[in-house]
Parts: C-alpha cells; sequence; structure tokens
C-alpha cells in the first residue's frame, strides 16, 4: 500500500487516493487499538522531537509507535537541546537520524519542517510548524468528519477563530479541496483571517466558500471547527488582549441543532463547557482519533503496510 512520498510536511502532498488510503488504514488501526496493540513496528524508534508546548500531538505520537510494538527517544523544548546552543535544525535532524527510524517534530518557526525534511536521513513527519501546517492533526479531522458525518463529500464546514494563525485549519482547508461539492464557512475577526494562501487555493480549485464575522454564520454548517485565538503568535499583547474572547460557543447557540463541533484543542474559552455534554460535540473523540491515524502513518512511512 504505501505512501508516495518519504516525508509528510504539508496537506499540499496529499491526493484522494493517499487520503483514502490513510483513512482505511486508521480503521484497521482502530481494531488493533481493541485488541491492545501489535508488533508491527517492533524494533524501530521514534524520534518524538518537541520544540513548542503540546499535549495531543506529543502523546498520541508515542502512543501510536507503542502501540505497533515500537520505541521512542524524545527531546522536549528548545532551551533543553543544543538547538539553545545554537545548533541548526539540519545539524539537528541529521543527528536524530541516527538514533532512530523516523522523525516526527513539531517546531515553532514557519518552514522549519521542509528544512528538516530536505536533510532527513529518514522519514520525517511535520507535527507543527509555527502558523504553517499541522498535516497529521488535519488527517485525524479528516477521519473524524468521516465517522462522525459517514461522509465527507458535499458537507458545509465552518471554521471559526483565530484562522491566520491557526496551522490546522490551513492544513484542514487544502485536505477538504480534495473532496467534491465542499462548502467552505471562514469566520474571523478583520484582524485574523484566512491567509491568501488558503484563498487563493479554494478560489483555483472552485470551491465554494465565504468570509464572515459573525459565529451565527457558522451554525447552519454541518461541521464547526472551532479555533483558540493563539496568543503566542501575537507581537502586540494588547491586539490579543482584545481579540481573545471574540467568540464564545455555548451550548444556548445550538439548541436543537445536529452540528457535528470540533476543535484541534487546546481550548481556552471559546467553547463553554455546557457544550462538552451535548452528543454532537466530538472535540474528545476527536483528541482520541489521532492515535489510529498515526499508528497508520508511522506504518505507512516505515514501508510496512
Ligand atoms: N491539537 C494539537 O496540536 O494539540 P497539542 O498542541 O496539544 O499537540
Amino acid at each position: 500500500m504505501g505512501l508516495p512520498f518519504t516525508h509528510l510536511t504539508s496537506t499540499k502532498q496529499l491526493s484522494r487516493s493517499d487520503t483514502d488510503a490513510i483513512v482505511g488504514v486508521a480503521q484497521d488501526m482502530e481494531g488493533i487499538l481493541k485488541k491492545g496493540g501489535c508488533d508491527l513496528l517492533r524494533g524501530k524508534i521514534l524520534g518524538s522531537l518537541f520544540y513548542e508546548p503540546s499535549t495531543r500531538t506529543r502523546l498520541s505520537f508515542e502512543s501510536a509507535m507503542q502501540r505497533l510494538g515500537g520505541d521512542i527517544v524524545t527531546a522536549d523544548g528548545i532551551q533543553f537541546s543544543s538547538l539553545y546552543k545554537g545548533e541548526s535544525i539540519e545539524d539537528t535532524i541529521v543527528v536524530a537520524s541516527q538514533y532512530c527510524d523516523i522523525i516526527a517534530m513539531r517546531h515553532p518557526e514557519v518552514g522549519s519542517a521542509d528544512r528538516a525534511a530536505a536533510v532527513s536521513l529518514v522519514p520525517f513527519i511535520n507535527a507543527g510548524d509555527g502558523p504553517g501546517q499541522h498535516p497529521t492533526q488535519a488527517l485525524l479531522d479528516l477521519f473524524t468528519i468521516q465517522k462522525e458525518c459517514g461522509k465527507i463529500d458535499g458537507l458545509k464546514v465552518a471554521m471559526v477563530g483565530d484562522l491566520r494563525f491557526g496551522r490546522t485549519v490551513h492544513s484542514l482547508s487544502f485536505l477538504l479541496g480534495l473532496y467534491d461539492k465542499i462548502t467552505l464557512v471562514f469566520v474571523s475577526p478583520k484582524e485574523l483571517t484566512m491567509p491568501e494562501k488558503v484563498i487563493t487555493f479554494c478560489k483555483e480549485k472552485g470551491i465554494a466558500f465565504s468570509e464572515e464575522r459573525a459565529l451565527d454564520a457558522a451554525l447552519t454548517a454541518d461541521v464547526l471547527y472551532m479555533t483558540r485565538i493563539q496568543e503566542e503568535r501575537f507581537t502586540d499583547h494588547s491586539e490579543y488582549e482584545r481579540l481573545k474572547s471574540v467568540y464564545t460557543l455555548k451550548a444556548a447557540h445550538l439548541k436543537g441543532k445536529r452540528t457535528v463541533i470540533m476543535h484541534p484543542l487546546p481550548r481556552v474559552t471559546e467553547i463553554a463547557t455546557d457544550v462538552d455534554a451535548l452528543p454532537n460535540a466530538a472535540y474528545f473523540r476527536q483528541v482520541r482519533n489521532g492515535v489510529p491515524v498515526r499508528m497508520a502513518l508511522l506504518a505507512m512511512l516505515l514501508g510496512k503496510l
């Protein structure tokens, strides 16, 4: 089966047949998880390099590797690595390649993943490069939409919040562009609109989309994908303070609606906790889907499937 590339840095590299294959393998991995795991990657080591904070991506990559019988080596935080002493990303990756069979890296700089992939001696996965891309999150989002809605073609998907700095919505928009009759609704304050690269992509692909300011515009969608205002990306903190609470989704907004509510998490104030009990609040199920999807990617990129 495999994948027609060695490294995964962007969802723009993926075709519809790639996403179909990954979703199919992830479904099989759910069966393996129910049985407690397997030995498919016994003897293989994942280099888990996280130079920016993470809970879900790091833990789910490491869990995925161990569920497949593999091991991990980790680096956590620039200040605790030799990047702090001035070592380049390129040297770091060549060195890490000597210790492991596959690498997942998160780094605060846009483009760091492409720099790493250009020199990596083993398969490399972008686990988030600043406000750039987060392809494995988008794949687990796609898997979640398929599971929650039973299909992807023909859906209306609204993305709400910090669309400028939110790398997950960039990656997910490119992926949804592979599907038929998708409608995208981008809801953000004017300071945090979707970047030109995504808008241009939608125009070139003929995807129906609109840019909105009010949360109400998102409430008729099949999927409502909320995002956090990304404090760490602002250079002017007063601007963050002004925008941080611009949208808060509450249970009252969703009365009588079956809209599937997603969020890459962590959330701050953009989804009130009274939404959590609704059957259509899918964000904690979404978290769980990170493990089978990352198991699928690890196995496929290591040439085991
Ligand atoms: N969704 C996501 O990337 O979460 P973490 O930052 O906790 O990895």
